[in-house]
């Protein structure tokens, strides 16, 4: 590293999007209370992440990452997190079992809760307020006193996230991720839809195999009793991430233990702000969003800073273009990296890039996300690199946020069930259909 490194380096750097508190001394209060708080993951485990990334970044396995745009305060229950897990491994056995790839999979959970605005400020009815920025910062409802940040909500973020991963282990390695459970994981809602019927029919196919495992005495292994999980957020509120940035005690290197990854969003990639300078020096793997603004130069830069080392398991290159402008944007920068020859796990958003209006809802055409994961895909076909991954909105919930999907959700019908607190999710039919897509085209690729 050229510039000496620390937990607090990042201060004396340039910052955007970051809350105005009010009172500094009671911020800094908070920070040191959280930093006497045990961490949420260790430094191994997130090492453990950055070598199933390397295996991506070599085009051994497929990194599927999703969850909530925002976590919140209010929706916060067992059965919220349960179903969104039941999703993201629906659509793993999806992928490993139609396309023979192994799944990495990482949730958008436990510690995504700070938010990125357009603009810092709203205005309603003639009133404007500072926006709102996440839980982790300030309340959602529009009066004065709800949007002032408050730094005891990160306390409340920490005791939220704690108990959301303490919950998500003990699904992944408690049995009740056991793939000889799969029929038992259909959810409620998708039960007479079209796509049930080919859930349905890949688990009678799946059932099938087990059962010959069975018979060859080979079902015991542990691969097929427990699921590898790991927790991932944008990286946007350094005074909360500060807190939990701690020095493993085996190698002596700087890890940030909020989540086994942490990534910076396309809005504070400034390869001389601060997130850039706060991520540079720990060691968990991480991803950073890039949209149709990003220039090679630029990318090869961020990529000096954030991976001097070329490690294939560091770096998780997060596009999002929008659909119909993946082509246009994005084979210059694979290009540039593939010359140079830096090792990169490509992985798609088509959410971000897709965000539209219909009358008063923020919204996405889901004809948009799997077209945009197609354009991801002939890409990186035309270019000779490996499309590594996908990165969603979604939840476990029959919501109505996103339009289209095989039970499509229309515009008039949004107002049903759209409980999100920022971006709209795909719902657990629509997340399945991507992930038989994705199948189809992995295996086009093999
Ligand atoms: C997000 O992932 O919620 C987000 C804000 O993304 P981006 O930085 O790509 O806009
Ligand atoms: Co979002």
């Amino acid at each position: 590293m050229s510039q000496p490194w620390s937990p607090e380096s990042w201060r004396s750097k340039p910052i955007q999007q970051q809350p105005d508190y009010p009172d500094a001394a009671h911020l800094a209060r908070v920070e040191n209370t959280l930093a006497g708080y045990p961490p949420l993951v260790f430094a191994g485990e997130a090492r453990e992440l950055r070598r199933q990334f390397a295996e991506v970044t070599q085009g051994r396995a497929f990194l599927l990452q999703g969850g909530d745009c925002a976590e919140s305060f209010a929706e916060f229950s067992a059965a919220k997190i349960r179903d969104t897990f039941k999703v993201l491994l629906q659509m793993a056995i999806v992928m490993t079992f139609a396309a023979g790839c192994p799944v990495v999979k990482v949730g958008r959970m436990a510690g995504q809760f700070a938010k990125p605005r357009s603009s810092g400020e709203e205005t309603q009815g003639g009133v404007t307020l500072p926006a709102y920025r996440g839980d982790i910062v300030n309340g959602i409802e529009f009066d004065s006193r709800s949007r002032v940040p408050d730094p005891e909500r990160l306390v409340q973020a920490y005791n939220q996230s704690t108990a959301t991963l303490n919950l998500l282990r003990a699904f992944a390695q408690g049995g009740f991720a056991d793939v000889h459970q799969v029929h038992q994981w259909n959810l409620d809602f998708i039960a007479n839809s079209a796509l049930a019927e080919k859930y349905q029919q890949l688990a009678g196919r799946l059932d099938e195999a087990l059962a010959f495992m069975r018979a060859c005495g080979l079902d015991g292994v542990p691969q097929l009793r427990e699921a590898s999980f790991f927790t991932a957020h944008e990286a946007l509120l350094l005074n909360y991430e500060q807190a939990f940035v701690r020095r493993d005690s085996l190698t002596g290197d700087w890890y940030d233990c909020s989540a086994h990854m942490l990534w910076i969003g396309d809005r504070t990639r400034q390869p001389d702000g601060a997130h850039v300078e706060f991520l540079r020096g720990v060691g968990n793997p991480i991803g950073v969003k890039i949209g149709p603004s990003t220039q090679p130069d630029e990318l090869l830069r961020l990529i000096d800073i954030l991976n001097p080392e070329n490690d294939p398991g560091r770096l998780n290159l997060i596009v999002r273009m929008g659909a119909g402008k993946v082509e246009q944007h994005l084979p210059r920068l694979i290009r540039a990296i593939t010359e140079e020859g830096r090792l990169v796990l490509w992985s798609s958003d088509p959410m971000h890039g897709n965000t539209i209006k219909a009358g008063a809802y923020k919204t996405r055409d889901f004809a948009s996300v799997l077209q945009e994961v197609r354009e991801f895909f002939a890409v990186h076909r035309a270019e000779g690199s490996y499309p590594g991954g996908i990165h969603i909105e979604m939840t476990g919930q029959n919501v109505t946020e996103c339009i289209g999907g095989c039970r499509p959700v229309t515009a008039d019908s949004l107002s049903d069930r759209y409980h999100t607190h920022c971006d709209p999710r795909l719902n657990a039919d629509q997340s399945l259909e991507l992930a038989f897509m994705i199948a189809e085209s992995l295996k086009g690729l093999g």
